[in-house]
């Protein structure tokens, strides 16, 4: 008997519970009627007379620990549960973090450079990615012989009897929307794009561009160059410089292609901006007055300027993705590095 007491007491001794039910448990199996402490006094009848004093003190003292024991448990547990809930942890969360999913980083850039032009009152306009020759190319003054109508630099889909083929610029849209609309016309256009051209890391046969087009009476270059000041000032901090250099495109005149300092060196000159401390953003220039009269606009009343960038090299710039292909081949551990720019 005093065997089956020390046992019991040294079982009571290292008992553990992490929740209040926990414990009460314990209260059942070791207090209750039928607990186990409760069976000792049952079976105290059977003790021998000379032994009944000493056999009855240790099971006395033995319920005593029992009780003190369970209910000290008992108020540990409640304690924790107080200091968890008072601490913001909730008990009944999963373990594990269910993944949220995250948006691409061509759209986390596409979205940005969307609202800083919206800031500027532009609003977003859309077009077709199947399109005909006159939206892509005549239309914005392409010479007939220019070699963007080739099939080595363009997709086309069918050549008769016109010619039917992916836009590979989203300067077809505007040319969608000054047929329709008069000016003045603020808009943006994002889209994607496509050029036949060999996959690689610095070169795809679809990529993504932002065209912009403002048209009203007195536009002028200077109002071109403000926008865009501002644009990059605001996608790559306002100590970021612009410097627009002369170039062509049939579409506009005169034209330009912007620079920004290169935000890696400050200017300095480094591997990146490969020691020019420039690096080329976009095309730009003032809207051709052929392109105005071709979409019924009178170029004797208004003019305007559009612009176009590629989202791919604006996120480049703003995340360093070395190699083109990631943008399109969904690899999650890629796709996940973005989490943070939400
Ligand atoms: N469409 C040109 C390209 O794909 C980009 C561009 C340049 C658009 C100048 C424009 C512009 O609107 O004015 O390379």
């Amino acid at each position: 008997m005093i065997d089956r007491i020390n046992a019991l007491r040294a079982e009571i001794e290292s008992l553990t519970a992490s929740t209040p039910e926990a414990a009460e448990q314990l209260r059942i199996k070791y207090l209750s009627k039928k607990g186990a402490v409760s069976l000792l006094m049952n079976d105290f009848r059977t003790v021998p007379a000379e032994s009944k004093r000493e056999v009855g003190q240790l099971i006395n003292s033995l319920k005593n620990l029992a009780t003190e024991k369970i209910n000290t448990l008992k108020a540990d547990a409640e304690a924790s549960v107080a200091i968890a809930e008072t601490a913001g942890i909730d008990l009944t969360r999963t373990a594990t973090r269910i993944p949220a999913g995250t948006r691409h980083p061509l759209s986390l850039v596409r979205n940005e450079i969307l609202d800083i032009f919206g800031r500027m009152g532009f609003t977003v306009a859309e077009g077709p990615e199947i399109e005909d020759d006159w939206h892509v190319f005549s239309s914005l003054n392409f010479p007939p012989d220019h070699p963007a109508r080739d099939m080595q630099d363009t997709f086309f889909i069918s050549r008769n009897p016109v010619d039917v083929l992916l836009r590979t610029h989203t300067s077809s849209v505007q040319t969608r929307v000054m047929e329709k609309t008069q000016p003045p016309i603020r808009i943006v256009c994002p889209g994607r794009v496509y050029r036949n051209e060999a996959i690689s890391a610095r070169a795809h046969c679809f990529f993504h561009q932002i065209e912009g087009l403002y048209i009203d009476r007195n536009v002028s270059f200077a109002d071109l160059k403000q926008a865009l000041l501002y644009f990059a000032r605001q996608m790559f901090g306002p100590e970021t410089k612009i410097r627009l250099r002369p170039s062509y495109f049939p579409f506009t005149e005169p034209s330009a292609e912007m620079d920004i300092s290169c935000d890696l060196c400050g200017g300095k000159g480094c591997s990146f901006c490969k020691g020019t401390g420039w690096v080329e953003i976009l095309g730009c220039g003032m809207v051709d007055p052929n392109v105005l009269e071709a979409c019924g606009i009178d170029s004797s009343q208004f003019t305007g300027y559009a612009f176009g960038m590629g989202v791919e090299r604006i996120t480049n710039l703003k995340y360093r993705v070395k190699d083109l292909r990631m943008f399109s081949e969904n690899d999650v551990r890629f796709l996940r590095e973005f989490e943070a720019a939400h």
